[in-house]
């Protein structure tokens, strides 16, 4: 193993280039509680959002700014003064600001996209670093679609942006185009052919859309790029984006192969994971490396016996190091504040005073209709007290008539934020047409469901319904979550949590 390992920066996008993809979106409340997570995770960069592409865009990045005080946090820019105006309005309190700007270099992209000729792209690059750095000194240049580029005009684009003061150049595969031994060829090129290299980091940013995202990072940092960009269970446009958690654990698990390391904790790996699709409601696959259900289950007996005998025969890594507990410690309603609290931490989750005391009434609640609270009970406690929309409706009671031979009805009361109920009752195409139809009609507003889901959280008789929904309004969408010991109040309650996060937004 060499001595002489290096750091390479890791650039989290989940708050950018993960929310910015169909299904991904996160209310402000939640943005903070996953930067906050990512921060205690270890990333350098946190991408909080694209300020210019919308005024809610704006306010969630100022307010994530105005938090985070470890990790730099970059706001996205297109080469527009416009759009870097926004970045400075948005990171104006942020303790370590970075603007990231981009401008596509590809033939295709310049062509029909932009309609600019390579020397105006030259040009518009250069003189939006030059902007940039009026106000801020962390900046990164990304050349889009740089893959897919003519390698010569990229180097030049970037010895310039350099020489304009860019600290960061970054070499996407926007389109998860690249073959890895390719892609870490192209980046020895890159460095060996741009002037001024030694005085910047040089960053990748890979897609998916062949499974190719981590292994052309890693190939990248094989051959010498010092920044990766990545995200959480590798959410993003399209196939996604190289996920953080695979780059991070392969230069641990591999450090006698790169030589290389980060500044992550791996043991907040997991927590961070399961809020991020606990609050985006995309579940990730069980076989998915690292994070997945399974990614360290051993089923067949053979592999039971050698694990049994010595972990190393079939693990390369334990679960504990990436932050899974796997002494399973089961609490119940005799189990006080104190124990609850350091099950929570060695799951990982630091919660503060104020909102331990609302886990624990939950975990109480929880625990009168459950005889066991396991680890996977907890985990969903908290997840459900933290990121949530301010309560402007909560679910007061329900009752639901349904069977076989007659239609559904329901009848649903909600508190509104003023302390009065309202109440509604509708017939429906089952249960749950049922119901959020009665929502519908009590909070005036014709709400579309795009997505329903309902799962359990452990596979006990007694185990605790857990409810996704994603819903749509005037051309935006909502997610929701809900727990409950019982399936169809998991739903209502998943309704009403889509339904507050659309009201924090002021939708009307
Ligand atoms: O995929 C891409 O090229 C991007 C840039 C904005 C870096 O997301
Ligand atoms: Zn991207």
């Amino acid at each position: 193993m060499a001595n002489n390992k290096r750091m390479v920066r890791v650039f989290d996008t989940t708050l950018r280039d993960g929310e910015q993809s169909p299904g991904c979106s996160m209310n402000v409340a939640e943005k903070i509680e996953v930067a906050k997570r990512l921060e205690l995770l270890g990333v350098d960069v946190i991408e909080a959002g694209y300020p210019a592409s919308s005024p809610g865009d704006l306010e969630s990045v100022k307010t994530i700014a105005g938090i985070i005080k470890q990790s730099a946090v970059a706001g996205l820019c297109r080469a527009l003064e416009k759009d870097i105006d926004a970045a400075r309005e948005a990171l104006q309190k942020a303790e370590n600001p970075y603007v990231h700007i981009f401008l596509a270099t590809s033939p295709v992209h310049m062509e029909y996209k932009l309609k600019m000729t390579p020397d105006q792209v030259l040009e518009r690059a250069v003189n939006s670093v030059k902007y940039a750095k009026k106000f801020c000194s962390d900046v990164e240049f990304s050349a889009e679609d740089a893959f897919r580029s003519d390698p010569d005009f990229v180097c030049k684009i970037f010895s310039e942006v350099i020489a304009a003061g860019a600290l960061t150049v970054n070499f996407p595969d926007t389109v998860g185009y690249a073959m890895p031994a390719e892609f870490g060829g192209r980046i020895r090129y890159i460095l060996e052919h741009t002037k001024g290299i030694e005085k910047a980091l040089l960053s990748v940013h890979c897609h998916n859309d062949l499974g190719l995202a981590v292994a052309n990072s890693l190939a990248a940092i094989g051959a010498g790029a010092g920044q990766a960009e990545c995200t959480i269970n590798g959410i993003g446009e399209r196939a996604g984006n190289a996920s953080l958690e695979e780059i991070v654990m392969a230069l641990r698990v591999r450090k006698d192969y790169f030589s290389a390391d980060t500044r992550i904790d791996s043991t907040q790996i997991y927590p961070v994971s399961r809020l991020v699709s606990q609050v985006t409601g995309v579940k990730v696959q069980p076989n998915k490396a690292i994070v997945g259900e399974n990614a360290f289950a051993h089923e067949a007996g053979i592999h039971q016996h050698g694990v049994l005998a010595n972990p190393e025969t079939y693990e390369i890594m334990t679960p504990e190091s990436v932050g899974i507990s796997k002494k399973e410690l089961v609490l119940g309603k005799h189990s006080g504040k104190h124990a609850l609290r350091e099950r929570l931490s060695e799951l990982g989750f630091n919660v503060e005073e104020k909102a331990l005391d609302e886990v624990f009434a939950r975990f109480k609640e929880l625990a009168d209709h459950k005889k066991t609270v396991s680890d996977r009970d907890i985990e969903a406690l908290v997840i459900g007290t933290t990121g949530a929309a301010p309560e402007k409706w909560k679910l007061d009671r329900w009752v639901i008539n349904a069977g076989s031979s007659v239609s559904a009805t329901s009848a649903i009361r909600l508190e509104a934020e003023d302390g009065g109920m309202r109440e509604a009752v509708h017939f429906g195409n089952g249960c749950i047409d049922a119901a959020f139809s009665a929502i519908n009609n009590l909070i005036g507003k014709e709400v579309a469901l795009e997505m329903f889901e309902l799962g359990s959280i452990t596979g006990d008789a007694d185990a605790q319904g857990e409810a996704m929904v994603k819903i749509s309004y005037n051309g935006r969408r909502w997610n929701g979550r809900g727990v409950s010991t019982n399936i169809i109040e998991s739903a209502i309650m998943a309704y009403v949590a889509a339904i507050n996060s659309m009201e924090a937004e002021a939708v009307h």
